[in-house]
């Protein structure tokens, strides 16, 4: 199963990913994380404390799998050897981040951006693992090749209503690009009512696939720089996991 996880900035993307992931290792799956902001911050969430590398610092190797930066990019370069050798375990799930592609203009044929689409074809269309991308408050990451990829795009918002805004273009994009299936998932929720005008908010062909509440331990040790604590959301997002899962196998499509 491939997961991607998007919304708007400081929604709960990463803490969603995080929370997901653990409750995925809870249920016997093999897990793969995939920091795909380029304000990369999954590390410092699960209290990884040395630098993970960017994948797409590695010139060299970007350079050597795409043939060379100036002659000619290789289109698909070999990446199935990467995901083993720039990931990082942590709590039985390997993570890596990515980093970010400095481009003059989207959709350029740099080796770096060759590098990357080949690495999230891999990663979305071959890797055994369940795998969940951070994504950043935009799905540009994926392109038509990948997005058929992803079984489920899940959409945070929150009480902002600026995270409404945003999950309507993302909903939006996804379908262009040709993601199968759309659902929200509803962060930092404090009381029915909220939860209750969320849902009546979300776009009609987007279903809520669940919640989280606000829990005031998670900002605290955010804040203070210490690693997400072990939640009291933890429940909650067992059964957003299990819902995700039956949405998945139920084979159903929105988007
Ligand atoms: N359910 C929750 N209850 C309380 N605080 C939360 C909850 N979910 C996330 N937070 C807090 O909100 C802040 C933003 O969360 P997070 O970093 O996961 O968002 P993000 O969408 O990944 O942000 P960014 O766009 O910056 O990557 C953090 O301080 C996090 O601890
Ligand atoms: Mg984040």
């Amino acid at each position: 199963m491939k997961i991607a996880v998007t919304g708007k900035g400081g929604v709960g993307k990463t803490t969603l990913t995080v929370l997901l992931g653990r409750a995925a290792v809870a249920g016997g799956y093999a897990v793969f994380l995939i920091d795909a902001d380029p304000d990369a911050n999954l590390a410092t969430t699960l209290g990884i404390e040395e630098k993970i590398p960017p994948l797409l610092g590695f010139r060299d190797v970007i350079a050597e799998r795409t043939g060379g930066e100036g002659g000619l990019v290789k289109l698909n370069p070999r990446v199935d050897d990467i995901p083993d050798h720039y990931s990082l375990l942590k709590e039985g799930m390997r993570i890596m981040v990515l980093g970010t592609v400095r481009q003059g203009g989207s959709g350029c044929a740099c080796p770096q951006n060759s590098f990357l689409r080949s690495l999230l074809i891999h990663l979305l269309l071959e890797r055994e693992e369940l795998v969940i991308v951070d994504m950043e408050a935009g799905i540009e990451h994926l392109g038509r090749g990948t997005a058929q990829g992803v079984d489920a795009l899940l959409v945070l918002v929150d009480t902002d209503r600026r995270s409404m805004e945003t999950a309507g273009r993302i909903v939006q994009l996804a379908r262009e690009v040709g993601v199968s299936r759309v659902l929200a998932v509803a962060n930092k929720v404090r009381s029915a009512s909220q939860l209750e005008r969320l849902k009546k908010e979300l776009p009609a062909s987007v279903p809520l696939l669940g919640y989280l509440g606000f829990d005031e331990n998670l900002e605290l040790s955010d804040k203070q720089g210490f690693p997400q604590p072990e939640s009291n959301l933890i429940q909650q997002v067992k059964e957003i996991f299990s819902s995700l899962i039956k949405e998945i196998h139920s084979g159903g499509r929105n988007a």
